[in-house]
């Protein structure tokens, strides 16, 4: 995006880990961009000039035919290279090392995964500052294969019990590498590793959210000109900074459409054009499209298929109000990194779809409108970040994140009128009930889930017959991990009773204590 900062270029093998690395990396204000490894060829190292190189892991093994390679130029361009995982594999086998294949053949290497203990070698490594004060530094492995040799010039820096060259290094090139990934909480002092990694390769640490904001604004008005563009406001915090960015970039060019697809929360639709009109003045079409919506979802049960028809319908109304904008050739969205890596894996990288997101799924190659997405490399938290340096009311930037999909991820089994009514009402107590006890800031997202189960209960003297229902709040940095949060059992007792006495149609209130993974946040 920028030639302005040093840039480190992470080339993705396809783990669903890399973009933590990404975050790693910005998280101590150094540049990065994540690429696939099939588009990192020869000219792209050469225009993109990175200051250093990370091989991300990865799910195939180098032992076989016609895996992933990084290219050989990347050997050549004199930077400091940190290979992960795969990435240590394939560097190993790329330099004149050897990996073999994963399973116990008669007391060799063995596949690892989970927690693991490292403890270091003879010799001191700058990568390691600050690792081994206490003998040994647990780390997370994930692996099948093994390096059964390292290449020449390489030297071993830590070992684990499974893992004899969990730590290498060839000190002279630079090249380091580890079987282990530093990126995830499991491997508790990983970030202090990433920051001993760019401070080897001299990034001054200048990538800001203030510089950010620049170059996004700058890149805008190269991709936009004088056209006009259309943005999908949902009242979340991504759209509603997307909108802003893009309003500071292009002015009256941007009109905001909101979308209300008859599955937003309770009073949500009129809150958000309140603020959106009162707050800024950006104009905004306020689109009701409820009933087109929720009669395409009637009788639809499959969680890919509610994602799918809700992003292709959305993409219609889209077109349908962008051809009254005149001029509008632009759709602005508030697509996030992890939108896109969990969809995609960055830009048809290698890693497996796990849900199709809203954002891009169902996507028509010939849309009529090209997509303006200023978020695209942001991570939730630095879009609250960018929304602060925009000067959005913390009530804006405060509020939990809500899915694209809206409620209808959140009613698993058939979606109806009536079971989006219960919904909401048992949701807004929830969230009531949330507020009331001052918890609203420390948890990362809070909803009810109706389920598609009725049970028996006894109110009065009369028997009940109605719908069950399961609570949710999770804490996350960045939605890609998250821990079910530990409310007291005051606090779920006095929620369960005030949900079934106010809510008609719930008469039995679960938690949902999953954490993810292996859940996720949301129910479908
Ligand atoms: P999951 O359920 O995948 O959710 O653990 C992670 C985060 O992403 C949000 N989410 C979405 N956001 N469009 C969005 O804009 C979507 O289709 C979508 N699906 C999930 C979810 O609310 C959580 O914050």
């Amino acid at each position: 995006m920028s030639n302005a900062h040093d840039r480190l270029l992470i080339i993705d093998f396809g783990s669903q880990v890399t973009q933590l690395i990404a975050r790693r990396l910005r998280e101590l204000n150094v540049y990065c961009e994540i690429h696939p490894y099939q588009s990192v060829t020869d000219a792209f190292l050469k225009d993109f000039a990175p200051r250093a190189i990370i091989f991300s892991g990865g799910p195939d093994s180098v032992t076989r035919e016609g895996s992933p390679r990084p290219p050989a130029a990347a050997y050549a361009m004199g930077v400091p290279i940190l290979g992960i995982c795969y990435g240590q594999q394939v560097m190993m086998q790329d330099l004149g090392g050897r990996v073999e294949g994963g399973k116990i053949t008669g007391g060799g290497g063995t596949a690892e995964f989970g927690r693991a203990y490292v403890t270091p070698g003879a010799d001191r490594l700058d990568l390691l500052d600050g690792w081994f004060d206490q003998g040994r530094e647990q780390v997370w492995m994930s692996h099948g294969d093994h390096v059964a040799e390292i290449a020449p010039g390489f030297r071993v820096f830590g070992t684990s019990p499974n893992a004899p060259y969990a730590i290498i290094a060839d000190t002279a090139r630079q090249f380091y590498a580890v079987q282990f990934h530093p990126e995830v909480h499991h491997t508790p002092k990983g970030a202090k590793l990433y920051a001993n990694f760019v401070k080897i390769a001299g990034f001054k640490g200048d990538w800001t959210m203030g510089a950010y904001r620049e170059e996004a604004i700058a890149k805008i008005r190269e991709q936009v000109g004088d056209k006009r563009v259309i943005c999908g406001l949902s009242g979340g915090v991504d759209s509603s900074v997307a909108a802003v960015l893009i309003h500071e970039a292009i002015g009256d060019q941007l009109t905001c459409v909101f979308v209300d697809h008859g599955m937003l929360r309770q009073d949500e639709a009129e809150q958000v054009v309140t603020m959106f009109r009162d707050n800024y003045n950006i104009p905004l079409i306020h689109a009701d499209e409820s009933e087109l919506f929720l009669t395409a979802l009637e009788g639809v049960t499959d969680p890919e298929v509610k994602r799918k028809t809700i992003g292709r319908l959305f993409i219609d109304v889209f077109q349908k109000y962008a051809d009254q904008v005149e001029g509008a050739e632009f759709l602005a969205q508030g697509t996030l990194y992890p939108d896109v890596i969990e969809s995609v894996s960055f830009t048809g990288g290698p890693s497996v779809t796990i849900k199709s997101h809203h954002n891009v799924g169902g996507l028509p190659e010939k849309m009529g409108l090209k997509l303006v997405e200023p978020l695209r490399e942001l991570f939730k938290d630095e879009v609250r970040a960018l929304g602060r340096e925009l000067g959005l009311p913390q009530a804006f930037i405060g509020r939990h994140p809500f899915p694209g999909p809206g409620l209808a991820i959140r009613c698993p089994g058939e979606i109806t009128r009536e079971k989006l009514a219960i919904l909401r009402q048992a949701d807004a107590v929830f969230i009531d009930q949330i507020r009331r006890h001052g918890l609203y800031d420390e948890i990362w997202q809070a909803f009810v889930a109706i389920l598609p189960v009725k049970t028996v209960g006894v109110m009065g003297d009369g028997r009940t017959y109605d719908f069950a229902c399961a609570l949710r709040a999770v804490t996350s940095v960045d939605g890609m991990t998250a821990d079910y949060y530990p409310f007291t059992h005051d606090f779920l007792g006095e929620t369960a009773t005030r949900i079934i006495n106010e809510v008609t149609g719930i008469n039995r209130v679960t938690y949902d204590i999953t954490s993810k993974p292996p859940g996720t946040i949301e129910w479908e």
